[in-house]
């Protein structure tokens, strides 16, 4: 167990994940200064294991091209991404950040039911949703390599998180691909069942997981409220109009709404997972420094501004609103004279790479 602290190596990379590996020293310097501000994660949560602990052979390989291919969705999966995003761009510290939904806590809670698709999820199941809708890309069919891989390194991030540091990746089980793809909640599943042998509890305690709720505030949430705290806390890196940063045609500050970013079938546009995410993770490296409200305002501010289409709809807004948008989703609602999604941007549109 240790405290994690923003420390120099989170910002660094953030600034590898966020695709710009060739990005400029006058960018790594910009993000620098953010490494001084006062760390305010003052909780204890479990600590993902080192590279030192990478497996040797074909696992390992799996684990390091997983590892690539989150923090860099871009160059390793262009067939599958509609957008400029990196999956590291919201599960931040490439997956492994508590309250930036990590993969380590994620992994263990597959398969699990989901509402949204009304049946039990695989883990691969539920990194195909990332695909289609936070990515506004396309589904890597089940049991694809990118799935294998990716699962290989949120397993290897379970695994080393949640055994400590008596972690030795020589004696970790090496599943099966298709048993990988499923997810480590299973008794029968390796791990699960090492770590209930060892007389663990009967599921590991995923202290971090996903993003922790954040009370709604005391007033509604206000666009002109959430726009003065973009302007004043956000746009310095995202741009004035959401649109991001780019270095050398890669996003180095991911956009928020337009063309380019996640799509209004994304958990990002629900505003209260939006006010999650950035309560704890936005400003970067400044976790919890906005209030409730503030978070919540920012959040109704970028999801009323239109983005790439919902894939789930057969063309009717109204419709595809009652089938698959809650209260918490402003789609197909009227917001400055405007009917969310009416106009939006396409979908995993073939863009240049
Ligand atoms: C635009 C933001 C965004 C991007 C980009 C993104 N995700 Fe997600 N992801 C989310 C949100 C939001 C959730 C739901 C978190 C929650 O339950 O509160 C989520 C959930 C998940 C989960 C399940 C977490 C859990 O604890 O149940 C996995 C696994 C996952 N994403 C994998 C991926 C992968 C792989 C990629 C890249 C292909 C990706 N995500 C890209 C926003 C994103
Ligand atoms: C210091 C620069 C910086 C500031 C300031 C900042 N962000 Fe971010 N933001 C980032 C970076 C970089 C990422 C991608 C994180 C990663 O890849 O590790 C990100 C990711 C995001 C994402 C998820 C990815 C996407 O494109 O949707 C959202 C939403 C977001 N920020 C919202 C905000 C909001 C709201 C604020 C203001 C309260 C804010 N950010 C302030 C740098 C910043």
């Amino acid at each position: 167990m240790l405290k994690l602290s923003y420390s120099s190596l989170l910002v660094s990379l953030a600034l590898i994940s966020a695709g710009s590996v060739s990005a400029t020293e006058a960018d790594a310097n910009k993000l620098a200064v953010q490494d001084q501000l006062p760390n305010q994660t003052a909780e204890t949560y479990p600590r993902p294991p080192g590279w030192d602990k990478l497996p040797e052979g074909e696992f390992g390989e799996k684990v390091l091209r997983g590892y690539k291919n989150f923090v860099d969705t871009q160059s390793l999966s262009p067939q599958y991404t509609g957008n400029g995003l990196n999956c590291v761009n919201c599960h931040t510290d490439a997956g492994r950040k508590e309250n930036s939904a990590p993969l380590w806590a994620a992994y263990m809670s597959y398969p699990v039911f989901r509402a949204k698709n009304n049946r039990i999820n695989s883990f691969e199941e539920r990194m195909q949703g990332c695909f289609m809708f936070s990515m506004n890309g396309a589904s890597p069919d089940y049991g694809s390599d990118a799935l294998i891989d990716l699962s290989a390194y949120a397993y290897w991030l379970a695994q080393g998180t949640l055994t400590g540091e008596d972690f030795d990746p020589k004696d970790m089980a090496v599943p099966s691909d298709a048993e990988l793809l499923k997810g480590g909640k299973r008794e029968d599943f390796p791990f699960m069942k090492a770590y209930l042998d060892k007389g663990g509890s009967k599921e590991p305690a995923l202290v971090g997981r996903a993003y922790p709720t954040t009370p709604e505030p005391e007033q509604a949430p206000d666009i002109a409220r959430g726009k003065a705290v973009f302007e004043q806390e956000c746009s310095v890196c995202h741009g004035e109009n959401g649109e991001g940063q780019q270095v050398n045609n890669r996003y180095v500050f991911p956009p928020l709404w337009g063309p380019d970013t996640y799509n209004w079938g994304a958990g990002m546009q629900r505003v209260n997972t939006a006010a999650d995410f950035i309560k704890h993770n936005m400003p970067l490296g400044q976790p919890n420094k906005l209030t409730d409200q503030q978070a919540w305002d920012v959040a109704m501010y970028l999801d009323t501004r239109d983005r790439p289409q919902d894939p789930r709809t057969k063309g009717d807004v109204a419709e595809t609103r009652k089938e698959f948008h809650g209260k918490t989703s402003y789609y197909g609602t009227e917001v400055e004279g405007k009917i969310l999604g009416s106009e939006s941007f396409p979908n995993h549109p073939n863009k240049p790479q």
